[in-house]
């Protein structure tokens, strides 16, 4: 949700800081700051609002060499300048920067009142500010280590003190952290995106690690302050992958690549000769996978849309119960995890709190764990007993597109591949992943048409009602395609079954309301069809996604947007493009900030 970045070396600080923030800012824009370090002090600048707020307070040339900034979605407090970070501890000596929630905050800040402690924020940060500045005397990386001990909670944290102006500590528990190494200098991120323009060589800090970071060296420890040997990593995301290209969205730049980020998704991994599916990160587990007995697939947002299909994916195809649960309310049940239990996490950023809590539980019950993840390095790829990376590219966008593909074609593959041996034969596979091979050209061919969607934005964009229907495999889709309209467009939609409409929804459908129906050709059709004419009825307008070639459904939609046609469980891949198009330009036409939407963030990492 928050960004961090921090940086030390020989260069001004300053504008690799706010270049880094630019970049985070997709993982939270509400306020931002900076703070740098030299012998004279620590100098903090902060303001509410988008970078470019606090950019226009920074136009003094600043020569320090070392600092630490932050871009922030609010949880505790408002956001206001005097919440925003980085918050300074009572000496005004040590400042710092925090992702995450210290939960324990106003038992400590109670503690703190009763010293004494001055606080000039709401925020649960400050708290762990002062705690490290009564902890602290003389050596900053003690202090920090001192202070945790005393807090629960998640963070990623980078500190800094004016007593030793050419150390950054971090730390982390929950709340991702990656150390950039160049030469002589090193940058400190919550996410690789701050980094590549600098360096792909990075260390990820586990969990209850600690660095200390000079520009001479970078010295990580336990939070006993035990030393670990880290190894340096590849970032094999490009600065290019990351920049808009030419597009003025991120999410328009996204939807585009999908022909591409699906051909890499599927590079090397479908031999359509054999009929086979190669999943390296699955080898060493295929044999429990093929005697699972049942399998769970949790996520958050999009990614939960992508794990419903994945369960009638795997239901077909490797035919033996699935189950589909929000991670959010799967880590607060009681789950039944028997033997042959699977657990499969789905996460474009690999970060999501809910998620990750998820995925804890299943592993504290004896699961073996599976992710589907996109972003090497995250907490659920490192944390899972295995799994399988979407190899999309990285996603900038808040609304997730590419990522929402690619996780439907990642599934697809592990249910092909398990499949296979169990019930699947192997003409059956072998047509399964034909077609699949054949998504992503079929997919630039819907973009090619990309100017109908746009037209049914323009059309309904003042209608502040839509519904999504769709059956079987397009049901997810259907939830998807609303989700996408109104956390970009602010209209309100809503996803169903289109059976479902039956059962109250109908009684929204006023003349004029436009009812996206997603109609293609398969087992479904002839049962949509009639939900289109109780549609058409009560006088809602029928935007139908259709297979080329039904001339049928023109008698009956008032707006047609056509997909090739494919096998019935992939038809996912290809009916969500337009769906992702209307909302975008929807977005647009509203005047909307189409890559950070009001309220929301990219990776949500508070529970
Ligand atoms: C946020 C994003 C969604 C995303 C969801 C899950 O709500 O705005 O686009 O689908 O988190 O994120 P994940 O990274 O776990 O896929």
């Amino acid at each position: 949700m928050c960004g961090i970045v921090g940086y030390v070396g020989s260069k001004p600080a300053l504008s690799i800081l706010m270049d880094g923030l630019r970049r985070l800012e997709y993982r939270g824009y509400d306020s931002a700051g900076v703070a740098l370090v030299d012998g004279s002090g620590v100098s903090v600048t902060k303001a509410a609002g988008r970078i470019s707020v606090l950019a226009a307070q920074l136009t003094e040339p600043m020569s320090q060499t070392t600092g630490i900034a932050h871009t922030r979605w609010a949880t505790h407090g408002a956001p206001t300048d005097s919440n925003a970070h980085p918050h300074t501890d009572a000496s005004g000596k040590i400042a710092i920067v925090h992702n995450g929630i210290i939960e324990n905050y106003r038992a400590l800040r109670t503690f703190l009142d009763k010293k004494g402690v001055k606080f000039t924020s709401d925020t649960d940060t400050e708290v762990l500010a002062q705690l490290i500045g009564l902890s602290y005397d003389g050596d900053l990386e003690e202090a920090v280590r001192r202070a945790l001990h005393d807090v629960a909670g998640t963070y990623g944290i980078a500190v800094v003190c004016a007593d030793q102006p050419g150390l950054i500590v971090a730390a982390r528990k929950g709340s991702p952290l990656i150390v950039g190494v160049g030469k002589d200098e090193y940058i400190l991120a919550s996410d690789a995106a701050a980094i590549l323009a600098h360096t792909s060589h990075v260390v990820y800090l586990a969990d209850g690690e600690m660095a200390s970071i000079t520009r001479d060296g970078l010295q990580t420890t336990t939070l006993d302050a035990i030393p670990v040997t880290k190894d340096i990593e590849q970032v094999e995301w490009s600065l290019d992958q990351i920049e808009l290209a030419g597009y003025d969205h991120f999410m328009l730049k996204e939807i585009n690549e999908q022909p591409t980020s699906l051909e890499t998704c599927l590079r090397g991994r479908i031999d359509l000769s054999e009929g086979q599916v190669h999943l390296g990160g699955l080898v060493d587990r295929m044999r429990d996978l093929v005697h699972a007995k049942r399998f769970i697939l949790t996520a958050c947002g999009t990614a939960w849309h992508a794990a419903l299909v994945g369960e009638y994916l795997f239901e077909e195809l490797i035919r033996v119960p699935v189950e589909t649960e929000y991670a959010s309310e799967f880590r607060y049940r009681n789950p039944i995890i028997d033997e042959g239990t699977v657990v499969i996490v789905v996460s474009q950023s690999g970060e999501t709190a809910d998620t990750l809590a998820a995925l804890e539980e299943a592993r504290q019950r004896g699961a073996l764990t599976l992710g589907v993840v996109n972003v090497v390095g995250s907490s659920i790829a490192r944390e899972t007993d295995a799994g399988v990376f979407l190899h999309v590219g990285p996603e900038i966008g808040v609304a997730s597109t590419k990522a929402f593909t690619g996780q439907v074609a990642v599934l697809a593959m592990i249910a092909c591949l398990i499949g296979r041996r169990k019930h699947l034969s192997a003409s059956n596979a072998a047509q399964f992943l034909e077609a699949l091979a054949k998504v992503p050209d079929q997919t630039r061919s819907i973009l090619d048409q990309a100017d109908e969607a746009k037209k049914v934005a323009e059309r309904y964009v003042d209608r502040e009602n839509w519904l999504y229907l769709g059956r079987g495999y397009n049901y997810p889709v259907a939830l998807e395609g609303a989700l996408k309209l109104k956390e970009i467009s602010y209209i309100h939609a809503e996803g169903l079954p289109a059976a479902e409409m039956k059962h109250g929804p109908i009684a929204l459908i006023t003349e004029g309301m436009p009812v996206v129906c997603i109609a293609t050709k398969g087992t479904q059709y002839d049962r949509i069809m009639n939900n289109i004419e109780e549609v058409r009825t009560r006088g809602g307008s029928v935007i139908a996604v259709a297979t080329e070639g039904d001339h049928a459904i023109e008698e009956l939609a008032d707006v047609v947007l056509r997909v090739p046609d494919t096998l019935e469980p992939l038809q996912p891949l290809l009916t969500a493009i337009p769906l992702q198009l209307i909302a975008f330009h929807a977005a647009v036409l509203r005047g909307c900030n189409v890559d950070k939407p009001r309220n929301l963030a990219k990776s949500v990492t508070v529970e």
